[in-house]
């Protein structure tokens, strides 16, 4: 039975562009695998919290040396880990916060890059080598190739490297840019720019999603 990880990470619950694209994406993945699980965190609204020092300290250490503090911070991580390790598929919508990606989701990737359990460093292919994660993002201004604040992109880009370049897996990043255009007066002009970005987005996410739907099972 295919199993589909979506993870949202918009602080706001209503009208997020980021949370509608991910919301197509599973329509049609569930559609195309009518008998598939979808295991959903809302990050917005029910965070995980930051890695601590116990949580570190753990995923470095077998377990039947762990103390205490260490057991219960290593209990959420053994959670978060599980699911993403079943999943065959990865849908994560993210907001642009100040150029990077939420927090909430940054407390997430932490908690889940466990070494030698999601992601190696000798070189040897990870466990998710090879899987899709598709990640659905929206950004306020404009970040496309050759605009003048493309270089300042730290969502698509990092996002790529934590789950291309770190766990191996099979990424595509879809953003619908120019996302305040419509309520920002001194973007009026750009409105034609941002309706076009969000109709791309939308398309590439439904392909996407059928693609993805189409992976075989490991
Ligand atoms: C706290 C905060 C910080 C933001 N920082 C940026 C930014 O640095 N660059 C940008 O282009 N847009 C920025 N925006 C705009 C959001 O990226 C934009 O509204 C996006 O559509 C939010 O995603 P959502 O609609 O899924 O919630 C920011 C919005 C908020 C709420």
């Amino acid at each position: 039975m295919p199993h589909l990880l979506h993870i949202d990470s918009s602080a706001v619950s209503q009208g997020s562009v980021s949370r509608a694209l991910g919301q197509s994406f599973r329509r049609v993945w569930q559609q195309e695998n009518p008998d598939g699980v979808v295991t959903y965190r809302d990050l917005g609204a029910a965070p995980v919290p930051p890695l601590t020092e116990a949580g570190v300290t753990a995923g470095f250490m077998p377990a039947v040396a762990h103390d205490e503090r260490q057991r219960h911070a290593m209990l959420l991580r053994d959670e978060l880990v599980a699911e993403l390790l079943s999943a065959d598929a990865l849908l994560i919508s993210t907001p642009m916060y100040n150029w990077s990606i939420p927090s909430t989701l940054k407390a997430w990737i932490d908690q889940v890059l466990v070494n030698d359990r999601t992601i190696t460093f000798d070189g040897t292919p990870g466990p998710l080598t090879g899987r899709p994660a598709t990640v659905v993002a929206s950004y306020g201004g404009g970040y496309t190739p050759g605009a003048p604040m493309e270089q300042h992109n730290h969502v698509g880009p990092y996002l790529e490297t934590v789950f291309g370049t770190g766990l191996g897996m099979d990424v595509q990043v879809i953003a619908a840019q120019l996302s305040l255009a419509p309520r920002t007066p001194a973007m009026a002009g750009l409105i034609p720019l941002a309706e076009q970005s969000l109709a791309d987005a939308q398309a590439a996410v439904l392909e996407r999603a059928r693609q993805t739907a189409l992976v075989p099972l490991r």
